[in-house]
């Protein structure tokens, strides 16, 4: 960690608030230069407690930052209305400083440390004049779990504080794990907003300058300006994505943009997958997906929605633990219909962010209900009726929600081991070319099919939405090394677990997106994944059939348990066809992609678009 360069020796804090419970002296250091730089009215030594919670919450109710809900309708459960320039991850503004840019990669915005270091001392200096700084330890992962790891949040956010508490495992228990000499990843949040003396707060603070700072090397965060979800929470992102990719390189392991699902058959026998997809994508939806009735022999569990974080066990197979406690999902579209679990999880407990109000006091998004409520206060805090022509909800409204609450959590989501991972599934949202589901035929095609995913943008970032991005394992704006080395790293996993003879997971490659001549989804989705997913559980078992076409192998109109769903041959074929032509382009696309990651590229990836190519031709 580095030192701060701007410290005023006048405003040193002393350690005699640190609670006797803290005995890690490197902690205490590093929160008494940061407190020196930042110069924060008091510093708050956070203990994750239900008291702490409320002092907070309620403290923000004051403030305005939060409106409590009608307690009858949503118990225990809040609601903030952010900036409307603070809305979404901002990725333009975020960087990866590794010593030189060829590690960062040209997918990443790199500067180089040493300016980056004078930047934000500059930006922080004194940037918490006015209020407190929160310490927030917190692990990601089980307590204790040889996959977790622990950070440390420096905030001057008390919203920060509450969010960190639901979507981590956040508290004095985490020092206990700590101990005297343990290692910590170190992150430093600031609104950007000082207060001076007898200066009004807004219920929001931030900053128009934004920087959300990676150093891999030393693995710090620092993130100025923003109070929004993905730059904020620090633990998700940040460090879940970004520092631990970094971390995973360097120790074998994997940080992956991934829900994992435990799915167990009619026969009993029980999977688990890890997939990816793009932000906004469905992936909370498809966590906690309830199979359709006349599949109901089959039971999806929900282990993590959004980060999965993965290592090699001793028998050769990979691990999976979910790095996070609550889910942080877009409200928007989400209903009884689309994800019924999700609703129930959203009973009570739970922080609302840019949703609109009912006049009853509770919340309302686009999509919750068929028909809208006759009047709404928007997001913005202003009147809302059906015909006001805007929406209610910011498209990227959220949830924060404690995972515990979902009805479909799996049995073992807070295994310290881990669940075994038997096939890793990707998807891109993609109105043509690519079909409902693939498989690859073995480890290095599943690599070439992650890594040149495309998917149209949404309202996760901020940016033009619905043009296609090669989004490469979903982690394009998560990596927080050379996409090419990340590729590497994939393949050199994969290599290793060959070389065990231990049983390799599958690759599949999805798109529910696919649209017909009318615009309209072709595929039902939501449950109906199931019928896609048990496909892909008979061929791990070895029982499915499919055909093989350029890129892999998918399931034939008969290869799919159609159960009571009215689904034609044409409207399987509108989504499982794969078009000589358009694949061409997609290929030619493809290179567009690989000739921007030219440096370091590993030659497999090309071998194996050689071989695609051989097969579109023949
Ligand atoms: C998220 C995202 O918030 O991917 O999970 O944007
Ligand atoms: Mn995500």
């Amino acid at each position: 960690m580095n030192q701060p360069a701007v410290v005023d020796q006048n405003v040193v804090a002393d350690d005699s608030d640190v609670p006797a419970h803290v005995k890690n002296q490197k902690l205490i250091d590093w929160v008494q230069r940061v407190a020196a730089l930042t110069k924060p009215d008091r510093i708050e030594w956070c203990d994750g407690s239900e008291e702490e919670y409320d002092r907070l919450s309620q403290q923000m109710v004051e403030a305005g930052t939060l409106k409590r809900l009608n307690p009858a309708k949503r118990p225990n459960s809040y609601l903030a209305c952010s900036d409307p320039s603070d809305v979404a991850r901002v990725e333009d503004r975020t960087f990866i400083c590794s010593a030189r840019p060829e590690q960062a990669g040209p997918t990443n915005n790199w500067i180089d440390p040493k300016e980056m270091r004078l930047t934000l001392d500059g930006l922080f200096d004194g940037c918490m004049r006015g209020r407190t700084m929160f310490v927030v330890p917190f692990s990601m992962g089980p307590l204790g779990s040889p996959i977790a790891h622990i950070g440390v949040e420096l905030t001057d956010s008390p919203y920060v504080v509450i969010n960190m508490r639901i979507m981590t495992r956040m508290g004095r228990a985490v020092y206990d794990v700590l101990g005297a000499g343990g290692e910590f990843v170190p992150c430093v949040h600031s609104v950007g907003a000082p207060l001076s003396v007898g200066q009004k707060d807004v219920p929001w603070p931030c900053n128009d300058t934004k920087y959300i700072v990676h150093f891999p090397e030393s693995r710090e965060i620092w993130s100025f300006g923003s109070g929004y979800g993905g730059n904020a929470l620090l633990g998700k992102k940040c460090f879940a994505l970004r520092i631990a990719s970094t971390m995973g390189r360097n120790e074998g392991w994997l940080a992956e943009h991934m829900l994992i699902l435990g799915v167990s058959s009619p026969e009993g026998r029980k999977y688990h997958v890890a997939a990816a997809f793009p932000s906004a994508c469905g992936k909370t939806n498809f966590a906690m997906l309830i199979p359709p009735q006349d599949m109901s022999g089959w039971k999806v569990s929900t282990i993590g929605d959004d980060i999965a974080w993965i290592k090699p066990g001793r028998d050769g197979r990979l691990y999976a633990i979910n790095p996070e406690a609550g889910y942080f999902g877009v409200a928007p579209g989400t209903s009884e219909k689309t994800n019924f679990n999700a609703m129930a999880t959203l009973k009570e407990n739970v922080i609302f962010t840019n949703v609109a109000l009912t006049d009853e006091g509770d919340v309302w998004w686009e999509g919750m209900t068929d028909t809208p409520p006759a009047h709404l206060i928007d997001w913005q805090g202003n009147d809302w009726t059906p015909d006001s022509g805007k929406k209610a909800a910011h498209p990227n409204a959220r949830f924060t929600a404690p995972a515990a609450q979902c009805p479909s959590i799996d049995a073992d989501w807070e295994n310290p081991a881990g669940v075994a991972i038997d096939a890793f599934i990707f998807g891109g949202r993609r109105s043509d070319t690519v079909p409902l589901v693939t498989e690859a035929r073995n480890w290095n095609e599943g690599v070439y099919m992650a890594a040149t995913m495309g998917s149209e943008t949404t309202a996760a970032a901020s940016g033009q939405q619905g043009v296609v991005r090669r989004d490469p394992f979903a982690m394009l704006p998560f990596c927080g090394y050379n996409m090419s080395d990340y590729f590497g790293h994939w393949l050199k996993v994969g290599e290793r677990l060959e070389q065990l003879d231990a049983r390799l997971p599958k690759f599949f490659c999805v798109n529910w997106f696919r649209k017909g001549t009318d615009g309209k989804f072709v595929w039902p989705g939501f449950g109906d994944n199931m019928r896609v997913l048990s496909w892909m559980i008979g061929r791990i078992e070895g029982t499915a059939q499919g055909e093989q076409h350029a890129f892999g192998l998918s399931p034939r109109f008969e290869d799919i348990d159609w159960g009571a769903l009215d689904f034609t041959r044409e409207q399987f074929e509108r989504v499982i066809s794969v078009q000589d032509s358009a694949w061409r382009e997609e290929l030619e696309l493809h290179d567009e992609l690989f000739t921007k990651l030219a440096q370091g590229l590993p030659t497999e990836l090309a071998e194996t678009k050689a071989e695609i190519e051989k097969r579109l031709v023949a």
